[in-house]
């Protein structure tokens, strides 16, 4: 009876193990920027809203800015960025989100955020692009 109860404690623990691995890696996996079939539209910057909580915004990097440069969405507005370059290879890090891409010519990446706290999320340029770079920024004003 005693050796029953072991084992289905056994079970019990090893099934949690299990459940818990597979939503860390769920958890990793939704955390990667992936990568989206290029075409020209994604040249064109622009904030698409599909409702009042859900945006897709178009970014477009460029020596030595973003566009769009200024996003404004209401509070518990969840976000699909895709990202893309006119040019070189430019960085892009929410600060606070800790979102983190890059931005390619012919590439796009996609990245999904949350914004559930109101504020101002500045956005820049965090791999080295010219002269420019340190003031390569855009912001998203969340409230
Ligand atoms: Cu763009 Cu640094």
């Amino acid at each position: 009876k005693y050796e029953f109860r072991a084992l289905l404690t056994a079970m019990v623990v090893m099934t949690i193990f299990i459940f818990s691995m597979l939503y860390v890696v769920g958890a990793q996996r939704s955390d990667v920027p992936q990568c989206v079939n290029f075409d020209k539209s994604y040249l064109t910057p622009r904030v698409d809203k599909i409702d009042d909580s859900t945006y897709e915004v178009y970014m477009v990097a460029q020596m030595w800015g973003f566009q769009p440069d200024e996003i404004r969405i209401p509070v518990g507005s969840t976000v699909d960025f895709y990202l893309t370059s006119k040019d070189v290879v430019h960085g892009f890090y929410i600060d606070g989100k800790d979102v983190n891409m890059m931005a390619e010519y012919g590439n796009v990446t996609k990245r999904t955020a949350k914004f559930t706290t109101a504020g101002v999320y500045k956005i820049f340029c965090h791999e080295y692009c010219g002269v420019g770079h340190q003031n390569m920024e855009a912001r998203i004003i969340v409230g």
